[in-house]
């Protein structure tokens, strides 16, 4: 029989030390909220519901995780960590099972972690499994206090007494309940502490009182159980997810020349045999193929990148296709829409947007193409613009195959260019062109002969005189 499994994630607490207008689990860890992070791995163990318990700025949260199918429950005051499972309790009506307890604050935890603290809590038979971890230095955390039937009780450190500080197993915060018993606990809590809250964890002295059992889980990795209390602590666990995300794609092929300096974030896929730059951010869901080379300061959000690609520096890619063996940059900037079929050229200083390329066809330099279809084996000319916008509307540009634009040229669009014609530099084009023709809008150039060199001779007459020291 599969056992049922719901999980609370305690996130109303006000994150003071954040010093933010924003609540702290909307704080990003590696580009994502930290809550995000939290409900991310309460999946991975198939919880339903989870309940992510919220408070100040409540809507700000929902909102932030709406594509997230959560049952939110609201704890409109602060507490403590007691009442705010209590807020959950109706969310859970009905559900009767393992409960996990989760903290929002907490976004570094694994998903093995916790399939061990479930499995013990379950083959231990107990009512309450504690996940803990040993510090060096335990100070503010919530000690550990074992007797000779095992864990009797979590003594808090503004409640402890001297020797009770002295020990170093702490409480991480995160538990194994088994619902609805876990509710009974809290009911019998009250505030009488030195914060005056209702704390969630002398439900454990209640549980023992009730004859139940309580087991303590340690944790290996104690860094993985950091909570987040301020943009120091945000800093360094934003570090520790950056080193698990490149290690994962190192081992999986990928060559960071500096992975301390690399930016991934977690929903990026990168293929074997690329090989990444320092000072590289790959965002959102970006897929990247195999074979490219990605050098430094390009920032790629929400695209996705074909095999053999070479993104050059500085280069900035947003909602993007790029199909294989593309050139882009340096300084190329590609905007949301634009498709590059395969074997295309984006030069420097080019800016692309809703635009589509056929395979082949390049613009290497200088140049504005917007809201426009290119066929194949396209050359765009230095400084060529779509005028695309007249300050009301976007017109489209159509340009088919085979077609060679000259340098400095514009296109008033709408304006379709026929395949395999000619569009003379310098030319400004308002009127399509037929296949195979010459388009060309220069004035013709005239020649006046020796004007020039009249004209400097008056300038030089013109001069005031220097006088002689
Ligand atoms: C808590 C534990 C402590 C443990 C530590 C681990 C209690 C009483 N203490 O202390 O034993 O070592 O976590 O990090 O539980 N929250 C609410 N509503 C509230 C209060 C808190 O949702 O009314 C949330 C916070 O947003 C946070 C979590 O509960 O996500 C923990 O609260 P916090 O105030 O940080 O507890 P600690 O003092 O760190
Ligand atoms: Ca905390």
């Amino acid at each position: 029989m599969i056992k049922k499994l719901a999980a609370v994630i305690l996130a109303a607490g006000q994150g003071t030390r954040m010093k933010s207008d924003l609540p702290k689990v909307l704080h990003a860890v590696a580009g994502k909220p930290m809550l995000s992070h939290v409900v991310q791995v309460a999946r991975s163990l198939d919880a339903a519901p989870i309940v992510p318990v919220i408070g100040p700025a409540a809507d700000l949260v929902r909102t932030a995780l709406d594509c997230e199918k959560l049952t939110f429950a609201l704890q409109a005051e602060q507490l403590g960590t007691g009442h705010a499972l209590q807020c959950a309790e109706s969310s859970l009506q009905g559900f009767a099972g393992d409960l996990l307890l989760l903290c929002g604050d907490v976004p570094l935890l694994r998903e093995t972690t916790l399939v061990a603290l479930l499995d013990h809590h379950r083959k231990s038979s107990a009512s309450v499994a504690i996940l803990t971890a040993q510090m060096s230095d335990p100070t503010g955390y919530g000690r550990i206090i074992r007797g000779s039937n095992g864990v009797e009780r979590i003594v808090e450190e503004k409640d402890a007494s001297s020797a009770e500080r002295q020990v170093n197993e702490i409480n991480t915060g995160i538990y194994m309940f088994r619902a609805p018993e876990a509710f009974d606990f809290l009911r019998q809590l009250d505030n009488s502490n030195a914060q005056g809250e209702y704390y969630l964890t002398d439900s454990v002295a209640a549980a023992r009182q009730a004859g139940e059992r309580v087991e303590a889980l340690l944790i290996e990795n104690a860094e993985e159980a950091m909570g987040i209390n301020d943009r120091v602590q945000l800093a360094q666990a934003g570090e520790i997810m950056r080193q698990r995300i490149n290690e994962a794609h190192q081992r999986g092929g990928v060559t960071l020349i500096d992975p301390t300096a690399t930016y991934i974030e977690p929903e990026v896929t990168i293929g074997a045999d690329t090989l990444i730059h320092p000072g590289v951010h790959l965002r959102g869901k970006t897929t990247i193929g195999s074979g490219c080379e990605i050098e430094p300061g390009v920032v790629v959000t929400d695209c996705i990148i074909g095999d053999g690609v070479h993104l050059k520096p500085g280069s900035v890619l947003s909602e993007s296709t790029v199909g294989d063996t593309c050139a882009i940059g340096p300084m190329a900037h590609l905007r949301p829409g634009t498709v590059l079929t395969g074997h295309n050229k984006i030069g420097n200083f080019v800016e692309t947007k809703k635009a589509v390329f056929g395979e082949k066809s390049q613009a290497s330099h200088l140049t504005y193409i917007g809201d426009a279809t290119l066929g194949k084996n396209v050359n765009i000319g230095c400084g060529t613009i779509t005028c695309n916008y007249d300050g009301v509307n976007k017109y489209q540009t159509t340009i088919e195959d085979d077609v060679f634009v000259g340098s400095d040229t514009q296109f008033v669009a709408p304006v379709t260019i026929g395949r395999g014609s000619l569009i003379g530099a310098g030319s400004t084009i308002t009127k399509d062109v037929p296949a195979d023709a010459l388009a060309i809008t220069r004035a013709e150039q005239k020649n006046i002969a020796g004007w020039a060199e009249r004209n400097r001779r008056q300038q030089q007459k013109k001069k005031p005189v220097k006088r002689e020291k």
